[in-house]
């Protein structure tokens, strides 16, 4: 037993990076909060908590001690106990994230140990001039708030914190899109990263059109004033010309629309999948099959209508025929995704000029929005050298990479997110995916992904399939989201090791739908 602790909190750290406490429970200390600790000879450190326990001890007179293992406390034996007063304790464990310096903040080293420091909660000047000191490049995105600070400090990110996969899950109405809207208005007011998004519920049809400001201050805590809120719109201004939001047919009045793709746009092996037709299984039909569009397959464009004449066309042996009839059985040729050979395709539109281009596959029918998902996945691997840092934004992700795929549609744009999140980061191509079910995602996918923004979760089973792959997260923290409201998130980067809880505040443009606020 080293302390006897019937009043103010106090700290141990014996390694130079974590540290264990004690505090009564009148005063508080969050997980996830951030705390100062002034130790005896006059240096500061900023911490974060990441776990609590509860101790409960009754008696007027009481002692609370911990043990030489710093994380086991134990209540002195010694101590005489009454029953006519209780008194709750917490006690754990924090994170050292900097020793305070007069003006900055220091790393801390393993010589930064100390025993019997003060703790108590960290000012909010502290930890926002702490964050603003993790940003490598400026300006930073600014997200919201941070939590446990009176709505008092901005959570700010550094924007190459996206510069490599995140995954974003939580449960329906948590937030996800929302908080993604967020983001994606921040990386395109403060970086020159493109971003594709795939958009399957139409979220994000509306990023063009800015909110005024009484709406955006509606969201944020610390209202914008008009000065603030006219430099962001001017900047939007220009932004919004290089938003290309990409609709299907039946969404435009025109006739045509680049949210459509010919048919020689894609891979043979795409083309026979869609077919039905299995080359291993019944090669005689494949075979037979581009036999009889091999002089469409020599010009080298073609549409889907092209190739439905041309079997037409043909002397229709029997397995042709019953190609015919499976087309005709799926109603394939009435699919809206396909453009005449002559385009506008979404290939010329992918190739275009543009910062942010939304594919509004919302209402396109399965496997369609699959087809339409796959087709842009596979664009930017194989332009993978041309492009200079790409984000492609999947929400809905496990429509698009499933663990379980029900379908070779769905089996290859699950391929293709696989590649990209195995080997993409090295060609500054990185995926920002969002579920509901981290599950059903497929693993690989989220494996790869350094980046977790988690929002309210709806079960300890849901949490368990993320403890692996985010193993770097303290669990602790990963059950906070249990409580979490909505905007409410925690993000953490795995190559910075840090862990912020934050809630996202303040989205500049409408959301598509129904737009509430
Ligand atoms: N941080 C927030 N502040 C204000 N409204 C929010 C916030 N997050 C979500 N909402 C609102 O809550 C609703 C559900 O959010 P949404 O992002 O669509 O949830 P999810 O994608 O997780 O299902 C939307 O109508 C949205 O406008
Ligand atoms: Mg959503």
């Amino acid at each position: 037993m080293i302390k006897l602790a019937s009043q103010s909190p106090f700290a141990n750290s014996h390694n130079g990076k974590d540290f264990d406490y004690f505090t009564p429970s009148s005063n508080p200390l969050p997980v996830g909060s951030y705390v100062k600790i002034s130790t005896e000879d006059n240096c500061e450190y900023l911490g974060q908590i990441i776990t609590q326990g509860i101790v409960e001890e009754s008696g007027t007179k009481h002692a609370v001690g911990v043990s030489e293992d710093a994380h086991s406390l134990e209540l002195d034996a010694s101590s005489k106990r009454s029953k006519q007063k209780r008194v709750n304790y917490s006690r754990g464990m924090g994170n050292l994230l900097c020793r305070i310096e007069q003006d900055s903040y220091a790393p801390i080293t393993a010589y930064d140990v100390f025993q019997d420091a003060k703790i108590s909660r960290a000012p909010h000047t502290a930890i926002s001039s702490y964050f603003l000191s993790t940003i490598a490049q400026n300006p930073p995105l600014e997200i919201g708030v941070i939590k446990f600070t009176d709505n008092q400090v901005r959570a700010t990110l550094n924007p190459s914190d996206f510069y490599c996969h995140s995954f974003l899950c939580g449960q329906t109405r948590s937030g996800k899109t929302w908080a993604l809207g967020v983001i994606l208005e921040q990386l395109l007011l403060n970086t020159s990263l493109r971003i594709v998004v795939i958009d399957p519920n139409s979220d994000f049809i509306k990023l063009d059109q800015f909110h005024s400001i009484e709406d955006i201050n509606k969201t944020r805590s610390e209202n914008l004033c008009n000065e603030q809120y006219e430099a962001i719109r001017k900047r939007w201004d220009l932004i919004r010309t290089l938003i290309r939001i990409i609709k299907p047919k039946s969404q435009t009045m025109q006739s045509a629309s680049n949210l459509s793709i010919r048919f020689s746009d894609l891979e043979k092996q795409k083309q026979e999948a869609i077919l039905g037709l299995k080359p291993s299984e019944d090669p005689n039909e494949t075979a037979l099959f581009w036999l009889t569009v091999r002089n469409l397959v020599k010009r080298g464009c073609y549409s889907f209508a092209d190739v439905y004449k041309c079997l037409e066309r043909s002397a229709r042996p029997p397995s042709i025929y019953k190609l015919l009839q499976r087309i005709k059985n799926q109603g394939i040729l009435d699919w809206e995704i396909w453009c005449p050979a002559e385009g506008p395709s979404l290939i010329d539109e992918l190739e275009g000029n543009w910062s942010c281009l939304i594919a509004d596959i919302g209402v396109l029918d399965p496997p369609q929005n699959v087809i339409i998902a796959e087709t842009i996945l596979d664009f930017f691997w194989r332009k993978r050298d041309e492009f200079k840092r790409i984000l492609i934004v999947m929400d809905e992700a496990h429509n698009i990479c499933p663990q379980s795929p029900i379908s070779i549609l769905y089996s290859m744009a699950a391929e293709s997110a696989v590649r990209i999140a195995a080997e993409g980061n090295k060609f500054g191509m990185h995926l920002f995916l969002a579920s509901q079910s981290p599950e059903k995602v497929n693993f690989q996918v989220v494996a790869s992904c350094p980046n977790l923004l988690l929002m309210r979760m709806n079960s300890v089973i849901e949490l368990e399939d993320l403890k692996d792959a985010f193993s770097f997260v303290p669990e602790s923290l990963l059950s906070q989201s249990l409580h979490f409201q909505q905007g409410e998130a925690l993000l953490a980067f795995n190559s910075s090791s840090r862990t912020v809880l934050a809630k996202f505040e303040g989205r500049l443009t409408h959301t598509g739908g129904g737009d509430i606020i």
